[in-house]
């Protein structure tokens, strides 16, 4: 998907394709509404009327897609409105569109050209890699009229290609089925972004796990044939902007390990790297953005399997940080992984430290697939975060993490349980998490309801891996730029 700005206006084009957005309460213009049948076309959210102008306009075929109340039209509804645009397009047949809003842009044009972007290119993404008989889509290519908007809304659009690109190389990461993507498979990914986009990079194999103690990583990745790998990616250096550190869980399948899952949808764990996924696209992004920090992407990556190798409920390990935990339950691994790499953070003392992971079925429970759980010790940070979600639809939503939590995670034999009980279960694990980032501003983003839809939740998701957390991230870390002076 290529996508471009052209400055003349939609109904001057000579296009296979026009697409029109158009809202509730602004007219359409005279040729278009001769075109159709009065009343007919009312500007109502997705609302599509495909017209064949037969000559009475340059373009060969008109669609017209509502987008409801202009007062209401917010980044998010452009997004929808120019991947529904890219899925007719797909459907058509055509190769080149147009796309064009009906009078003055509803929001600044560097917004709107880089929802526009998002939206075709994620809306036209699908997970096809292993359809021996698909046929090659043909590359599809996205022109947005921008009238007298055209430069403005260009390096919208270019930003909004780098991001939509990024979230889709999650999205392929976390759609990946277990026996391709594998801590070694991450590993490989993260050498071959290192030579693609000039980042710093660092894998730990088993051997130099063990030299340096990460007993968290290994304790979970023990009873797998695929052995655990840890990763850091540099983009930038230290001393030049603060430092943020990103830290993603990585287990590429979590079958529960010993404390086994049932088999209904474990296939779906496949996606339990989602976390890593995102601080791979957000290290993508801000490399191509060039974004002026010092961004550490850090990936915690262990396949969480049953054997005779595999730790067992009741071990008690010792984390990188010295810290011990017992283990009372192997399927609660992914806080496991976290722990080292978020002890290794510290060692960057960050302005702030955010990690994501698919952690809880708790966090589903509570805020079902439209919000990530957002828990820290930082309300700024956190506060940053829920306005960046807010801009860019993926929404974060904060719980509590008061004192009162933190018993239900002592043990009386380690520093340390892995697991506080079925209640606040989202809670607990983040209680867990926060004894292992000292006092760097820190925030958890628990992403195990938002990382994968059966059902798109919005037009420009398609069934599987969602890409969440890479736009959210980026919006944030651009922010944090803007905050810098
Ligand atoms: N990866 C799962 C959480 C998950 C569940 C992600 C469903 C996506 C969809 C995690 O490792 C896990 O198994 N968590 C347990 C923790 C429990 C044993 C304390 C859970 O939430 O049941
Ligand atoms: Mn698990
Ligand atoms: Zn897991």
């Amino acid at each position: 998907m290529q996508c471009e700005v052209q400055s003349g206006s939609l109904l001057d084009a000579a296009a296979d394709l026009a697409v029109l957005l158009h809202t509730e309460d602004e007219p359409l213009p005279t040729p278009v509404t001769d075109l159709c049948e009065a009343g007919d076309a009312t500007g109502r959210w997705n609302q599509q009327t495909l017209l064949y102008p037969r000559g009475t306009l340059p373009a060969r075929r008109l669609l017209l897609i509502g987008i409801g109340k202009r007062s209401a039209i917010t980044a998010d509804t452009v997004r929808q409105a120019a991947a529904l645009a890219a899925q007719r397009a797909q459907e058509l047949k055509v190769t080149t569109y147009h796309l064009g809003y009906n009078g003055n842009l509803p929001l600044a044009p560097a917004v709107f050209g880089q929802a526009f972007a998002e939206g075709s290119v994620l809306g036209s993404y699908r997970y096809v890699r292993y359809k021996s008989d698909r046929e090659e889509p043909p590359s599809l290519n996205a022109i947005l009229q921008a009238g007298a908007d055209a430069e403005v809304a260009a390096a919208g659009v270019q930003r909004g290609h780098i991001i939509a690109r990024a979230t889709a190389f999650a999205r392929d990461l976390a759609n990946g089925p277990g026996n391709e993507v594998t801590p070694a498979f991450l590993g490989q990914t993260a050498l071959e972004m290192g030579e693609r986009l000039g980042l710093k990079v660092m894998v730990l194999d088993k051997p130099q796990l063990i030299e340096q103690g990460f007993g968290g990583i290994l304790a979970v990745g023990q009873g797998s044939a695929n052995e655990p790998r840890f990763i850091v990616m540099e983009h930038g250096a230290a001393g030049n902007g603060p430092t943020i550190c990103l830290v993603g869980k990585g287990i590429t399948f979590d079958t529960g390990g010993i404390s086994i899952k049932p088999a209904e949808k474990m296939d779906e764990m496949k996606m339990d790297m989602s976390g890593a996924a995102a601080v791979f696209g957000a290290m993508q992004a801000v490399a191509e953005l060039q974004v002026p920090l010092h961004v550490v992407g850090i990936v915690c990556a262990a396949e969480n399997m049953p054997s005779g190798a595999a730790y067992r409920p009741g071990d008690i390990i010792r984390t990188l940080s010295g810290k011990t935990v017992e283990v009372l339950n192997t399927d609660a691994e992914g806080r496991i992984v976290l722990a080292d790499g978020l002890y290794y953070a510290q060692r960057y003392q960050p302005a702030a430290i955010v990690d994501l992971a698919t952690l809880t079925g708790a966090i589903m429970v509570a805020l079902g697939p439209h919000a990530a759980g957002l828990m820290g010790n930082n309300q700024e940070l956190a506060n940053r975060l829920i306005a960046a979600g807010e801009a860019t639809a993926e929404r974060v939503w904060q719980l509590p993490l008061w004192e009162e939590y933190r018993d239900a995670m002592k043990s009386e034999i380690a520093d340390l349980k892995n697991t506080g009980g079925r209640y606040g279960g989202a809670i607990t694990a983040a209680v867990f998490l926060a004894a292992f980032v000292g006092d760097y501003p820190w925030a958890h983003l628990d992403i195990a309801g938002t990382a994968w839809v059966e059902k798109p939740v919005r037009t420009y998701q398609s069934r599987g891996a969602t890409g969440i957390g890479v736009r959210l991230l980026v919006e944030w870390l651009q922010g944090y730029v803007g905050a810098q002076g």
